[in-house]
């Protein structure tokens, strides 16, 4: 029998001449992506760590074992009622998001299993797909089955078939990103971009912590995720490299577009589990921290090595870092009956935490949870409406998350007129990438222009029951019902 080392070359390049079709008949541009060039360019296409389909096999089948080993071994009720209250809640964030954006990436993985320009990078997005199908079933199994706790945690599955505004944003992204994109764009902005960068801040950093907190399961799970990352993002490099070769300008553009949109989006999901919902005891480093070790750093390196520049809205971005997820949080809190997951107020001891990371920008924050505060304060516990807006809020045209860039002494929304309509945008670089594609972001409509053309209630708790599909026991609370030991409802807070 041959040694691995004799075939695996002969085996991963299995390119063959076509005689019955022309190049650009079978890899047409328009599914295989900008920008087109015939296959001898693409020869040298090259994965630097190989795996056969036979270690593949035994790797996953290993790896499998023991996620399941441990959902063997936790499970019982007593498992789930020790971990924080506010972790359940970074749990049901995690879950509704993740998983089935991970199905996305199945389909934008087999694009490139067809439509790749070289059959060594068709046979790694294989097992890139094969990958991806893992990371959908496995968090879909391990959480949903928490909903026999929790009714919130049905989101698991239900979340990108709702109408939820977060729903509507997420899809936005991952839509473009990872079920319609090309093999190019995707290697780029999944592969490049997503994967070794953001992906690390979820399932690297937030690991680290549901190990401090307690949470066997999710720490395993995550870890397991991670360890393919590693692999199937290798294909990113080497697509990345003949780009910027032939179209520089391009791959500059899908690297600051998709910089830009992960950021706003990895900022609400790890943001929000990172710097409120782990408990305070386990909190080593805080989000900023972990995005400039995990992502900032690592990300300049790499740009640097592929010849590219920073994206032109740096400074807007190292802005963004010491308030964007604090701006949508605050903003979320009082408007977290339109969510599925609930939400704590940060205490005094929170705040002098957040205030000794945040140097820069907690000052303009605290005065938030001030107010929050004294509203709970008048309110009766478990009343959450008293501390709550009902005013519809407004949505960004290009991400289509709240308007809360900048910060609480500047609003950075940004207005365009385009086609005889007008649109608004949270900060520069959302309306920068709409100004570059206005025909494809055009047409969509956010929550309020569907309210305003009557296709869905204006009414709040008629939006949530009716349009978002949310209900009595599964919209976000105060995970607390207000009552903390520091509000005193008879004095002041102490
Ligand atoms: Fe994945
Ligand atoms: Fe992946
Ligand atoms: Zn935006």
């Amino acid at each position: 029998m041959l040694k691995r080392d004799e075939w695996i070359d002969l085996a991963r390049k299995l390119e063959w001449e076509l005689s019955y079709v022309s190049e650009r008949e079978a890899f047409p541009e328009i599914v295989s992506g900008r920008t087109w060039l015939p296959q001898q360019e693409w020869a040298g296409w090259d994965e630097p760590y190989r795996t056969t389909y036979a270690e593949y096999v035994a790797n996953q089948h290993e790896k499998d074992r023991s996620v399941y080993a441990v959902r063997a071994a936790l499970g019982k009720p007593s498992d789930y009622e020790r971990l924080p209250r506010e972790w359940l809640d970074a749990l049901k964030l995690h879950a509704a998001t993740l998983p089935l954006a991970e199905f996305a990436a199945v389909v934008g993985n087999l694009r490139a299993v067809r439509f790749g320009r070289d059959s060594a990078w068709r046979s790694t997005a294989t097992l890139g797909a094969l990958d991806e199908l893992r990371h959908t079933h496995i968090p879909l199994l391990l959480m949903h089955e928490l909903v026999r706790h929790s009714a919130q945690f049905d989101w698991t599955h239900r979340f990108y078939h709702s109408n939820d505004w977060v729903a509507i944003a997420a899809r936005h992204y991952a839509d473009e990103l990872l079920l319609a994109s090309t093999p190019i764009d995707f290697a780029i902005a999944t592969n490049f971009v997503l994967e070794t960068g953001f992906t690390n801040l979820q399932f690297v950093g937030l690991s680290a912590l549901a190990h401090d907190v307690g949470d066997r399961m999710f720490e395993t799970m995550v870890t397991s995720i991670q360890s393919d990352e590693a692999r199937h993002s290798q294909i990113g490099g080497p697509v990345l490299e003949k780009v910027v070769q032939h179209d520089r300008a391009y791959a500059q553009y899908l690297v600051d577009k998709w910089f830009w949109r992960s950021w706003l989006l990895f900022a609400i999901v790890t943001g929000f589990a990172m710097d409120y919902l782990t408990p305070l005891e386990s909190r080593s480093q805080s989000f900023k921290e972990f995005m400039q070790e995990w992502v900032v750093d690592q990300f300049m390196r790499m740009l640097d090595e592929h010849g590219l520049d920073k994206p032109w809205y740096w400074p807007i971005f190292e802005q963004a870092l010491d308030y964007y997820h604090h701006m949508v949080y605050a903003s979320a809190y009082t408007y977290r009956s339109t969510v599925w997951f609930n939400f704590v107020v940060p205490g005094p001891a929170e705040r002098t935490w957040l205030r000794q990371k945040y140097p820069r920008s907690w000052d303009d924050i605290d005065p938030v949870w001030n107010r929050i505060t004294e509203r709970w304060r008048e309110a009766d516990p478990g009343n959450d409406f008293s501390v709550h807006g009902t005013a519809i809020v407004g949505f960004c045209d290009l991400c289509q998350i709240v308007l809360c860039a900048g910060t609480p002494r500047n609003n950075s929304a940004t207005t365009l007129r385009h086609g005889g309509r007008k649109y608004v945008f949270c900060s520069e670089p959302c309306r920068w990438i709409f100004e570059r594609e206005p025909e494809r972001y055009g047409a969509h409509r956010d929550v309020v222009k569907r309210v305003l053309a009557g296709e869905a209630p204006a009414n709040l708790v008629a939006l949530l029951r009716r349009y978002f599909g949310l209900s009595f026991e599964t919209w976000g609370k105060d995970a607390y019902r207000g009552e903390y030991a520091w509000i005193d409802r008879d004095g002041g807070a102490r």
